[in-house]
Order: structure tokens, then C-alpha cells, then sequence
């Protein structure tokens, strides 16, 4: 299965190159053949320089994190990388890039093959037991998209359908509860859209914020929320143990004090979500 999109490490803070962060293979020696990956190089690390973080994502999710190209160039921006670069900036740390299946994030986080997991990830109790959170830095609700005109607006509409969602997700996961359903799971945001629009799904569970900018797009969807029956906020995501989940939660409070969070969700979100 090839986990990684893209072996590339984007440079979101600083252009400067770290060696071997690649996190292809390797998996086991990741501690001591990369530095920035254990969370030991702390701001006072006494090299006097700021140390690089690496951020694992699943560039799937607009507005969270998306790609654009500008002047020919690929990047990854969204909610979600101006929180981490405004938390870099507070805690003085140059960050990289990795994109990758939502379905792979938290496995990267065990391998330490990422410092850090910042993709609109909520904090349920089964990622508990294998990583660490942040406090929830966002809240959402999630909705069914199906076709517009279509009878499928509700969980118990649903029953015995054809069920699209994000592979790993808690969207899945809701999907799964659902009585005789068939739950499609797939890899990216876009393919569960696409099963809707060509008809392969009957509907897809989808957050809101998320679904919003496809209806924009494709008129001939629909969408309706559905209760919440667990967590749905966005924290971030940190392997066992890591030492950055104290700062990252100060950096955090900050944000939600001085401002700086809902400036960033407005502009995101257009403070219409919540
Ligand atoms: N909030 C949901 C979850 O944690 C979905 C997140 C999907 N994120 C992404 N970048 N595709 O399961």
C-alpha cells in the first residue's frame, strides 16, 4: 500500500532542507536517524537554532487542508496550516510537510514518522489509546450529502443503502452504524463526492464544514446534519508521550485569547459554521 502521495516534504515555514526526513521505510530507526521527528529538539535545545518539526496531513480536506497551485508551484494551505504556522511561530519551530491517506496519520505518529498530525483529526477514545491530543482547537457537526431530490436526508433513511466516507474516519465510522448499509470507505474527500455524484453511493456522511464548499460547487447535491453521537472537534494529533503536547496546548489558549483562532476560522470559514 503505498501510504505516502508524495515523498516530497513541503517547506511551509522555511525553505531549508532537513536530510533523510522522508519517513519512507526505515520506520524503526526513525528515533535516532531523525532528530526532529523524537520532539527532543525543544526550543532551548542549545543549538541555538529552531528545530523542525515534521507535520503529517491529509491534503484532502478543503478548507482544513488543501492543494493549490500558484504560478505552477503545488502547495498545501487551509485552516489547519495557518494554525500550525501560527503555533510554529509562537513556539519558534520551522515545520515540514508530509501528506498522506488520512487512514495513515496516526500509524506515521507511531513510527514517529511525523512530530505532529494536524487534518480536522478528532480526539475519539479508540485514537486515545494510541496517540496523544491537543485540546480541540475547532468543532464541527457532520451531514449526509446525497442527490438533491433524493429521499436520503436522514440516518434511518439510510438503512440498507450504499454509504460513502473517508477510510479511517469518524465519518466511517457513523456510517458503519447504520443497519444493513454498505459502507464504501475510500481514501480522499473528492472520491467520496465522486461515488454520490455518479450515483455509485447513495449518500456519503461528510463534514459540514467540508461538504459546504462541494454543494457550492455541484448543485446537484444536497445536504442535511446529523445529530452528533460522539466527538467531532479538531485537535492535534501528537505520538505517545511527545513533549510538544503541553507547549502546542499553551500555543493553542493563546490563539483562543488573544483572538487569533477565530480571526483564522472566519477567514476559513467564513464564521458562518458555527
Ligand atoms: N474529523 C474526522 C475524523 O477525525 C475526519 C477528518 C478527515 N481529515 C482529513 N484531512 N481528511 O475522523
Amino acid at each position: 500500500m503505498n501510504r505516502l502521495k508524495s515523498l516530497s516534504l513541503l517547506a511551509v515555514t522555511s525553505a531549508f532542507a532537513v536530510a533523510a526526513l522522508a519517513g519512507c521505510g526505515g520506520g524503526n530507526t526513525a528515533n535516532t536517524s531523525n532528530s526532529a521527528a523524537t520532539g527532543n529538539q525543544t526550543s532551548q535545545g542549545g543549538t541555538g537554532s529552531e528545530p523542525t518539526l515534521v507535520m503529517a496531513t491529509s491534503a484532502d480536506y478543503k478548507p482544513y487542508e488543501y492543494h493549490v497551485t500558484t504560478g505552477g508551484q503545488d502547495k498545501i494551505v487551509g485552516f489547519d496550516i495557518d494554525v500550525a504556522n501560527a503555533i510554529a511561530k509562537q513556539l519558534h519551530f520551522k515545520m515540514k510537510v508530509e501528506d498522506m491517506d488520512f487512514n495513515g496519520l496516526i500509524g506515521a505518529l507511531q513510527a514517529h514518522r511525523a512530530d505532529f498530525v494536524i487534518a480536522g483529526m478528532t480526539p475519539t477514545a479508540q485514537r486515545e489509546k494510541a496517540v496523544d491530543f491537543s485540546e480541540i482547537y475547532y468543532q464541527a457537526t457532520n451531514e449526509i450529502v446525497s442527490k438533491k431530490g433524493s429521499p436520503y436526508t436522514t440516518m434511518a433513511s439510510l438503512k440498507g443503502k450504499s454509504v460513502a466516507a473517508q477510510l479511517g474516519s469518524i465519518q466511517e465510522a457513523a456510517a458503519k452504524t447504520i443497519p444493513g448499509a454498505q459502507v464504501i470507505s475510500l481514501n480522499t474527500i473528492p472520491t467520496v463526492v465522486q461515488d454520490v455524484l455518479t450515483n455509485r453511493a447513495d449518500a456519503a456522511i461528510i463534514e459540514g464544514t467540508v461538504a459546504k464548499g462541494y454543494l457550492a460547487s455541484n448543485p446537484s447535491l444536497q445536504a442535511n446534519p446529523i445529530a452528533n453521537t460522539g466527538p467531532n472537534g479538531s485537535a492535534i494529533a501528537f505520538p505517545k508521550g511527545s513533549p510538544w503536547v503541553g507547549k502546542f496546548n499553551t500555543a493553542i489558549n493563546t490563539m483562543k485569547k488573544d483572538g487569533e483562532l477565530d480571526q483564522l476560522i472566519k477567514k476559513w470559514f467564513s464564521g458562518s459554521n458555527q
